[in-house]
């Protein structure tokens, strides 16, 4: 069976709406270390691994083990109708790692249950439905987090349960704010955040939710420290403040193990989902005992913190942490951002370079005015798989590539990867002249 006899079924019966990368799309067949292969026998070094979610690699040994003991107990499902003590353990290294006092875990099966849940606590808590958010953000598929999720390729409808403000500062490049100094900028977004609160709220609004680093928004990162003091001012009001960790969390960021703790910051509660499984799902919230029990009503997630998705959760992040994959993101991390800061010098439709670790974002501009150059996106996402790298995509007008590879990278896979950028990004300028 060829890609394209497998596409003609796939287009067949799923929906139009789960949009497939490339020209011709391809289905991954094998994965080992940092590389994948698909199903016409072709080897990728994969940089966006699964949407960050296989955040150590394929087949780590440590995870596959673990499982494989799971399975071999016939026990891959109970509910939380029983004790599951991988679920407790994988909780109290998550409430410890949150650094919130007195944390407590809920564990759900995807990013979007996760911040279903988180606002469903704070808005019970709180007695409130209102919210507010970022623009540019992406929190999610469900009711809810569409509701909260500000970019309009990612809103199926506007039927919402909360009432919603969108407020500035997660997205620098094109911001009016963008040309201030980091300071000036934070000032400017934190007086844009008082006069939302006070023009558009009844002021008892629930929470504010942010991305520390925007994912689907194209990796965009706000000047460290601007969520420390929208906490300032969200005190004063006494809303909750969330981090939606479900792409920084980990250790991704490289400087530090959860996004948040670049603006010297605890959030109310934190959301993750994402690499925790390296590829198993598993998602969840942590918060303080005191929000976590704010539900009243009996609430369970069937399939959430089962013993196989729970198991390969403890096993990734005792792999994460017994190898410090955290600094590697910033070592690693650092050469790739740099190396394509170099690139960029030479193509002025590089617009920007930007990110944090191993989120690492490339926003293509036409030369001149910097609008959004979204077929220069589409040339690069070709021209990289070409030449054996797998890229994602993302940003607001879809003109941003996106690079996330597994936290075990090596420094030669790096080198690997910035050859091919360099000489994608080189061909791709020659041919739009
Ligand atoms: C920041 C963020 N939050 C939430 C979600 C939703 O997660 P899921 O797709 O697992 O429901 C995503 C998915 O990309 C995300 O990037």
């Amino acid at each position: 069976m060829t890609h394209a006899e497998l596409l003609a079924r796939h287009r067949t019966v799923l929906p139009n709406w789960v949009a497939l990368y490339y020209d011709e799309p391809i289905e991954i067949v094998r994965g080992d270390g940092r590389r994948v292969t698909d199903g016409e026998g072709r080897t990728y070094l994969d940089f966006f691994a699964g949407i960050l979610t296989n955040a150590i690699g394929y087949d780590v040994k440590e995870i596959s083990d673990a499982l494989r003991a799971q399975l071999d107990s016939g026990v891959v499902h109970t509910s939380t109708l029983y004790l599951i003590r991988q679920q407790i353990e994988l909780a109290e290294k998550i409430a410890e790692l949150s650094e919130i006092p007195n944390a407590k875990v809920f564990f759900a099966n995807s990013g979007t249950e996760a911040n279903e849940t988180a606002l469903m606590l704070a808005t019970q808590y709180r007695r409130s439905n209102q919210v507010l958010a970022l623009r540019n953000s992406y929190h999610g598929r469900g009711f809810g987090t569409v509701a909260i999720t500000g970019n309009r390729g990612w809103s199926a409808t506007s039927l919402r349960p909360f009432n919603v403000s969108y407020v500035h500062g997660a997205y620098r490049y094109r911001s009016p704010f963008r040309d201030l100094s980091d300071a000036d900028y934070i000032k400017a977004c934190v007086n844009d955040l008082r006069e939302v609160i006070q023009t558009t709220t009844a002021g008892d609004v629930a929470c504010m939710i942010a991305e520390p680093v925007q994912g689907v928004g194209g990796f965009s990162v706000p000047p460290d420290g601007l969520y420390g003091a929208f906490k300032k001012v969200l005190d004063e009001y006494g809303i909750l403040f969330i981090s939606d960790e479900v792409q920084t969390g980990w250790g991704r960021t490289g400087e530090h193990f959860w996004g948040i703790q670049a603006h010297g910051v605890t959030p109310d509660a934190m959301t993750f989902a994402k690499g925790l499984g390296n590829g198993l799902a598993i998602g969840g919230v942590v918060c303080s005992a005191d929000l976590m029990d704010a539900i009243s009503a009996n609430s369970i997630s069937t399939f959430g913190g089962n013993p196989l998705s729970t198991t390969a959760a403890n096993a990734t992040l005792k792999y994460l942490l017994d190898n410090d994959l955290q600094q590697n993101a910033a070592k690693l991390g650092d050469k790739i951002i740099g190396g394509l800061r170099d690139v960029a010098e030479a193509h002025p439709f590089v617009g920007d370079v930007r990110g944090k670790g191993l989120m690492i974002g490339v926003e293509l501009v036409l030369p001149g005015d910097g609008s959004p150059n979204q077929a220069a996106a589409g040339k690069l996402l070709e021209a990289t798989r070409e030449r054996g790298l797998l890229v994602g995509k993302g940003g607001l007008y879809g003109n941003v590539l996106r690079m996330a590879p597994p936290m075990s990278l090596t420094e030669e896979e790096a080198d690997e990867a910035l050859d091919i950028l360099r000489e994608s990004i080189a061909v791709v300028d020659e041919e739009m002249k």
